[in-house]
């Protein structure tokens, strides 16, 4: 049968209105968290001429000049489905680990809202080290050996025939804080009978033992829609909250992006020979992975070997990637939650990003709450810095410090040494009587500059 010309072209330029009008449809999204990280994706959305209302729930004193506040609690589905049916949310995007695990997309897209994330068993990836071990055994992936344990005994029975330094992890979510590196099997000890005291809830009933790695850390950044991974950048953070890589574990001091360490052949190694296996892995189990798989590696001298999975953009890592990020942010997480990936390519800047963390005097212990940050204008009005909010609050004109970490003090430049410097210029413009910050955020990376 043959169409007549007219009826032809119309209805190609009926399809093609449909396309244009699917193109520009400005969608309203709803972003769920309240850190550094969630401050940054909001500023990267806000770029994207798809973006029609943001909102936040809960959100902080710096995402709230971009969205609008959701006034709900990430832990009660039913009230984030209805808030999007209200408000007509036609995206929800989910920052942190913890409503990730508590299966909030598997509520939101059961209620047939589209989401950005995980689901609950996909999330395992990060909510079970013993779960992300079991699939690295079972697929091939490297890793350090391990062993998982349910109770305390036979846990310091294992430590007999596998001296330190030794690694003891408590199985669950655990902030950051359940991962004991031990030199000596007294520490090695100590820490197991810390996770099965209790000192982690329920995250420590379990415990995972697994040998230590040697080599220098990175991180890989992959979008996965249930199919494919698309490689989006490296970062390296800074755990320890000392110069030196000295103290306490805390939930990120610093960061910056690229990672050196990571070079494109190495880039490649880890693409295939960790994170497709797991992408493939985990979709064979009937648990397709969607969202960010943060890639936690370590560079042994026998190649990459992966230290843990997490299943959203780091925090202070992410927030060096969305500096860097030239393509729609919006565009590239609507493929992914659409299941849309293949062919899909993401632009980077060249540049480096450096993020120093300021956070509050006594951090990651106890601290004040409530203290006054002076000047920030005059840090955010040097050319190169944007300042991400993480634990602030805006209370009579004046911006409060509400949380550990508090603010991300990012800069870029050519190198990581131009960037180290724009950025503590930055800091050192922000007056906060309360505040400290590491000095040296990026010191391995400079180091290898200057020797270049
Ligand atoms: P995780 O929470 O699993 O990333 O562990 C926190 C930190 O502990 C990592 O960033 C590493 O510095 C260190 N770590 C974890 N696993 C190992 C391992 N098997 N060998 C050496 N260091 C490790
Ligand atoms: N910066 C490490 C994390 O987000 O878990």
């Amino acid at each position: 049968m043959h169409l007549s010309h007219s009826v032809f072209s119309r209805a190609v330029s009926q399809a093609l209105y449909q396309k244009v009008a699917l193109m520009t449809d400005r969608l309203n999204v709803l972003l769920i968290g309240s850190g550094g990280r969630e401050h940054a994706l909001a500023y990267r959305l806000k770029t994207s001429p798809r973006l029609g209302a943001l909102y936040v729930a809960p959100g902080n004193a710096g995402i709230l000049t971009l969205a609008q506040k959701a006034d709900i609690s990430e832990s009660d589905h039913d009230a984030v489905i209805a808030f999007c049916k209200d408000k007509a949310i036609d995206f929800v995007i989910v920052g942190p680990e913890a409503p990730l695990v508590d299966g909030l997309v598997d509520s939101l897209t059961g209620a047939g809202i589209l989401t950005f994330g995980p689901t609950k068993e996909a999330a395992q990836l990060e909510g079970s080290k013993g779960y992300t071990k079991d699939l690295c055994a079972e697929f091939d992936i490297p890793t350090a050996a391990y062993a998982r344990f349910g109770d305390c005994p036979s846990a310091l029975a294992y430590l007999k025939d596998h001296p330190a330094p030794i690694v003891v992890k408590a199985d669950g979510l655990a902030a950051g804080k359940g991962v004991t590196v031990a030199m000596s099997d007294a520490e090695a000890e100590a820490a197991i009978r810390e996770c099965f005291d209790g000192a982690f809830g329920d995250a420590g009933a379990e415990v995972v033992i697994e040998a230590f790695l040697q080599g220098e850390e990175a991180s890989l950044f992959a979008l996965c829609d249930g199919k494919t991974a698309l490689h989006l950048a490296s970062a390296q953070d800074h755990k320890p909250v000392g110069e030196g890589d000295t103290g306490p574990n805390t939930g990120g001091m610093g960061a910056y992006s690229p990672a050196p360490v990571m070079t494109d052949a190495l880039t490649e190694e880890v693409m295939e020979k960790i994170v497709r296996p797991t992408i493939n892995g985990m979709a064979s189990r009937g648990a397709p992975f969607t969202g960010i798989l943060f890639v936690g590696l370590m560079i042994t001298d026998k190649g990459p070997e992966l230290i843990e999975y997490n299943v959203r953009f780091g925090d202070p890592e992410c927030q060096t990637l969305m500096m860097r990020l030239e393509s729609d942010l919006l565009e590239l997480l609507l493929a992914a939650a659409k299941g849309e990936l293949d062919g899909v390519d993401a632009k980077w800047s060249n540049d480096v990003v450096m993020n120093v963390v300021l956070a509050s005097k006594g951090y990651p212990g106890s601290y004040e709450k409530g203290t006054v940050i002076e000047d920030l204008s005059a840090a955010e009005a040097i050319e190169g810095v944007t300042v991400f909010h993480a634990g602030t609050a805006e209370k009579d004109g004046k911006l409060l410090a509400t949380g550990g970490r508090v603010l991300n003090v990012c800069a870029r430049g050519k190198t990581v040494t131009e960037a180290q410097s724009l950025a503590y210029k930055a800091v050192d413009a922000v007056r906060w009587d309360n505040g400290f910050c590491r000095r040296d955020i990026g010191w391995r990376a400079v180091a290898r500059e200057q020797k270049a």
